[in-house]
């Protein structure tokens, strides 16, 4: 008989965003609910970067999932820093997120040139600070992943003491630098181990399932689907969960950003299950996190059961990846 309940301990999703004031209270509790702690994404207008604007930030996380055992793991925006602003705040945060000017929300203020910000990563290498990259171009949009590999690639070579965070990776071309790099690491999300952009815009346009990097080829999501049924030791789950409010995503100009907090977890668990790998979801969820970023998260004990639960049509005013969709697994209790 196929297995009825399933336990994961202190799941981590390593890429969120939570956004600020009233979508941070509708969605950090959510998160909180079933992961023992995650990656809190510093794309805010203006953007976290600064000692003060990161310990308001963390402030209002805190607050938000108060009651919850859960760790929020703070990020710096990337600009030119210098080694006083980075020693101020490096005990508070997690890593330094770079996004290359334009290739996202919130990213106007993003790195245009990457010299800019040489002597910081050097100071950044020096001082064990990580780095996590949105890795696009401006290239053609199937394009801007791959565009993007070279400067991983030289970034990792030129900065080897350096751990540098390929953030939700859509290729097998990236998936390949893993073992290429031994201080290249990467997060993967739940949509694009499940879905390719015949999803998104092969028929009707689904909204819900439009984010950047845009999910890609079969190929792509079967060789990110292998990597991570085997748990590889430099992958982790990072949901990069982006809540938008409907008007926003449902309407001409959509904006990108796939909503999977509260059933992430859930449809990892049916995931694994369909391809006989659930031995292997607790190292992709959470034991791999640890090892990598050197983080010990708050104990939490989720409990699945196979009963089926249905996806709720909307959180609020932000719509779920696969709102109304029915699915094999619930959380039971999360403790
Ligand atoms: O789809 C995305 N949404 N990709 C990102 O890189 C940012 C995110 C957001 O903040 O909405
Ligand atoms: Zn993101």
């Amino acid at each position: 008989m196929s297995k009825r309940s399933f336990s994961l301990h202190s799941p981590l999703d390593m890429h969120i965003h939570f956004r600020e004031g009233a979508m941070l209270r509708r969605v950090a509790p959510l998160s909180a609910e079933t992961f023992a702690g995650g990656v809190i994404m510093p794309n805010l207008v203006p953007p976290v970067d600064n000692l003060d604007r990161l310990e308001r930030y963390e402030r209002e996380v805190r607050e938000a999932v108060d009651g919850h055992a859960f760790e929020p793991y703070m990020t710096l925006f990337m600009r030119p820093y210098t080694e006083s602003e980075l020693a101020s705040m490096k005990d508070r945060i997690i890593g330094v997120k770079l996004y290359p000017e334009g290739v996202t929300t919130h990213s106007d203020g993003g790195v245009g040139d990457l010299r800019d910000v040489e002597r910081t990563l050097a100071l950044m290498q020096d001082m064990d600070i990580r780095l996590m990259v949105h890795g696009e171009s401006t290239d053609f949009v199937m394009d801007r992943e791959s565009a993007f590999l070279p400067v991983y690639e030289d970034l990792a070579t030129r900065f080897p003491r350096l751990a540098i965070v390929m953030e939700h990776i859509t290729t097998r071309e990236a998936a390949a630098l893993l073992d290429r790099h031994e201080n290249l690491y990467a997060t993967v999300t739940l949509q694009h181990l499940m879905i390719t952009l015949d999803d998104v815009a092969g028929g009707l346009l689904n909204p819900h399932l439009f984010c950047k990097p845009i999910a890609k080829r079969p190929e792509d999501r079967d060789a990110l689907l292998a990597l991570a049924l085997e748990a590889h030791p430099k992958l982790v789950f990072g949901s990069d969960s982006a809540p938008h409010p409907v008007d926003k995503k449902e309407c001409a100009g959509c904006a990108a950003g796939v909503f999977t907090a509260p059933i992430a977890l859930q449809m990892l668990v049916g995931l694994f299950e369909e391809h006989g790998a659930l031995d292997r979801l607790q190292a992709f969820v959470s034991n791999n996190a640890k090892r990598i970023y050197g983080v010990a998260p708050p104990e939490k004990t989720v409990v699945f059961e196979k009963t089926g639960a249905v996806i709720p049509e909307r959180y609020g005013d932000v719509i779920p990846m696969y709102s109304g969709r029915e699915l094999d697994w619930k959380v039971a209790e999360a403790r």
